[in-house]
């Protein structure tokens, strides 16, 4: 019954309308915009007023996905003598899509004419309402929505996915990091480096949290853990205990243990599964708060370490389009849950692009909204002090997921605990990862001098950095780490860094005090030889920052992350303010609180997508087919 829907969402045809202003002329342009995998050229030859050839460069885009879009748009574009925005109802590859037409308006724009002259509107049938069904609606094409419908559709369930945004990837696209997991093989490929940071540790659970049961419990057990290794060292240290006792300090043990739980034990897996579908996160790295190597990231054939986000989601879009049983619709806004009379979730109402009615009825329902983190006035409804904060995060990302839940009666946990990320590129609001302090990285202040623990949890190293002149600092790396790295080398070419050939001529680029600034370079280089941080207790040291060039980047803070939204247990149902299932319901993902308690650690967010995404596709799937069999009628 279900297969036939997919035959109701098909092809939109492209309008040929208006009118291009006259030209006497040849003309060429050529615009360059960013595509998924990098950067998109357009060149665009107008005759009189008619666009005669255009020709497309994105060499950067995924196989079968982006470069299909660039190989086919060109001619589409000259048949219909315009920017054809060809909304077919189910489209993939959002980012090249949306990256061309930016790099066909600049080119359009370089040859003298008004790029609005030729824009072409979407076709009458986008006009028409859509009545569809399926086993599963999943509302947010972000990592846990793809995860979950991989998942979802795997178990043999019809999978309808609904994306607000004209794009899959929501914040997971935006992700730099990597992904959290213990006990990996990956982990195993490095050698044990990291004991004062156990250490460490293990002091703050006995000094801090002597008195919250579940890290006191995971405290000991970890003692015990790490008293066996030093007796007999192999491998590399890790446990599932430490990777949950970090998450619950970092969160300041407000965390639903039972969720941390089953992050933690499910991550090694996750790590699999996701090598199934053709994503390799092989490099383990530091990460703040992390006691250990545990954040795993993607490397490229140059085996440079690459954006986790803008590896992923392209491969999860792939792994979507590839299986026949998942439609997914972008530019489609899920506005209403649909329930029955005796409550469970039904299905789910939806604006189309072109204002259309999309209604989706469907055996059980499944939130990957993500947060609110785009939602400013929601944001300081939750928490005034963030009045004026740039966010880093997604258009899309606006907490419809939450309301339209609590409209069912669904309960919310931690909603005021909202993060800000301390390394926020000051003009552009563009996330500046992490990782760079992972791999070596120092923070210092106008005066040239460092101020923190640049590993610690974002809420201390944010509020450190809060409380230096002016509310900002200069992230420092040096030529070693660019040359390893290429997201560094993105951040330069997008002009985020100033670079000096010393560091005296760093210090003169920065208008710092060039003394200062030498001399906190030197000391730290000595601190790292020693592997000790007298002045602020940093255990990962990674390399000296001595290659010359060195370069900075402006770095402020941001919002990044809310950690509350709908309450959900382990197995992703949500639950109502009575503690109970709203039947049908399901979420995964950012728009979910409880995992991350009060402050979550960098990596830990890709791990929630995957591993609560995949768990809440299985779910809704199960749900969905029992809800059939218990439907169908008797033999
Ligand atoms: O800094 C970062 O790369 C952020 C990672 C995360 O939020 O998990």
């Amino acid at each position: 019954m279900k297969k036939r829907l997919f035959a109701l969402c098909v092809a939109l045809a492209m309008l040929l309308a208006l009118a291009p202003m006259a030209l006497a002329d040849t003309v060429t342009g050529t615009g360059t915009a960013q595509g998924f995998g990098g950067e998109i050229t357009v060149t665009v030859t107008l005759e009189d007023d008619v666009i005669t050839d255009v020709q497309a460069v994105g060499d950067d885009e995924t196989d079968g996905i982006g470069k299909n879009v660039i190989k086919e748009w060109p001619a589409a574009f000259v048949e219909a003598n315009g920017i054809v925005d060809t909304y077919t109802g189910a489209t993939f590859a959002g980012i090249t899509r949306a990256g061309f037409i930016e790099a066909a308006r600049a080119a359009l724009a370089d040859a003298g004419v008004n790029p609005d002259d030729y824009l072409r509107e979407a076709a009458e049938e986008a006009a028409e309402d859509l009545d569809l069904e399926a086993d599963v609606v999943i509302v947010g094409a972000g990592g846990a929505g793809m995860t979950a419908a991989i998942t979802a559709a795997d178990a043999g369930a019809t999978v309808i996915v609904l994306e607000s945004q004209p794009a899959v990837g929501g914040n997971s696209v935006k992700s730099t990091g990597g992904m959290n997991a213990a006990k990996t093989a990956d982990q195993d490929e490095n050698e044990f480096g990291e004991s004062a940071g156990v250490e460490k540790t293990l002091a703050t659970a006995a000094e801090k949290w002597a008195d919250n049961e579940a890290i006191t419990a995971l405290a000991a057990t970890v003692q015990e853990q790490w008293d066996a290794y030093q007796a007999n060292p192999e491998g590399y240290f890790d446990s599932v205990e430490l990777f949950a006792l970090d998450t619950l300090i970092g969160g300041k043990g407000i965390n639903d243990p039972e969720l941390v739980n089953t992050l933690v034990n499910n991550s090694a897996d996750a790590i699999e599964w996701l090598r199934t579908q053709g994503i390799d996160l092989t490099d383990v790295a530091s990460f703040g708060g992390a006691s250990v190597k545990r954040i795993h990231r993607p490397l490229n054939d140059e085996k440079k370490v690459v954006s986790v986000g803008a590896y992923t989601v392209p491969l999860l879009e792939q792994a979507c389009a590839e299986r026949d049983n998942l439609l997914l619709l972008t530019d489609t806004t899920a506005t209403k849950i649909l329930t029955d009379d005796t409550g469970a979730a039904i299905g789910v109402e939806a604006e189309g692009k072109a204002g259309n009615t999309v209604t989706v009825s469907a055996g059980a329902v499944l939130l990957t909204t993500g947060g609110f983190g785009a939602n400013l006035d929601m944001v300081v409804s939750y928490k005034p002090e963030l009045a004026g904060f740039m966010t880093t995060n997604a258009a899309g990302i606006q907490g419809q997921g939450i309301e339209m839940a609590q409209a069912l009666g669904a309960a919310t946990v931690d909603m005021e605990q909202i993060q800000i990320h301390p390394t926020v590129q000051a003009d552009s609001a563009s996330l500046i990862t992490e990782g760079l302090r992972g791999d070596g990285a120092i923070l210092v202040n106008a005066n040239g001098e460092r101020f923190i623990d640049e590993v610690g949890t974002r809420d201390v190293v944010s509020a450190a950095e809060i409380a230096q002149p002016g509310s900002f600092s200069w992230l420092v790396v040096d030529q070693k780490m660019v040359d390893a790295s290429s997201v560094i080398q993105g951040y330069i070419k997008k002009g985020f860094m100033l670079s000096g050939d010393s560091y005296e001529a760093l210090a003169e680029a920065l208008e710092i005090p060039a003394e200062a600034f030498a001399a906190t370079m030197q000391t730290w280089n000595g601190y790292v030889a020693e592997k000790n941080d007298p002045d602020f207790g940093r255990t990962s040291f990674a390399q000296p920052l001595d290659t010359a060039p060195y370069y900075a980047v402006k770095v402020t803070a941001g919002i990044h992350h809310t950690m509350g939204g709908l309450k959900i247990d382990p197995e992703t149902h949500v639950l109502n303010t009575d503690g109970e299932i709203i039947p049908g319901l399901f979420a995964a993902g950012e728009v979910t609180g409880g995992v991350h308690g009060a402050n979550r650690l960098g990596g830990n967010a890709v791990a929630d997508f995957v591993v609560f995404g995949r768990i809440a596709g299985a779910q809704a799937a199960a749900y969905a087919a029992a809800l059939t069999e218990a439907l169908a009628p008797a033999a």
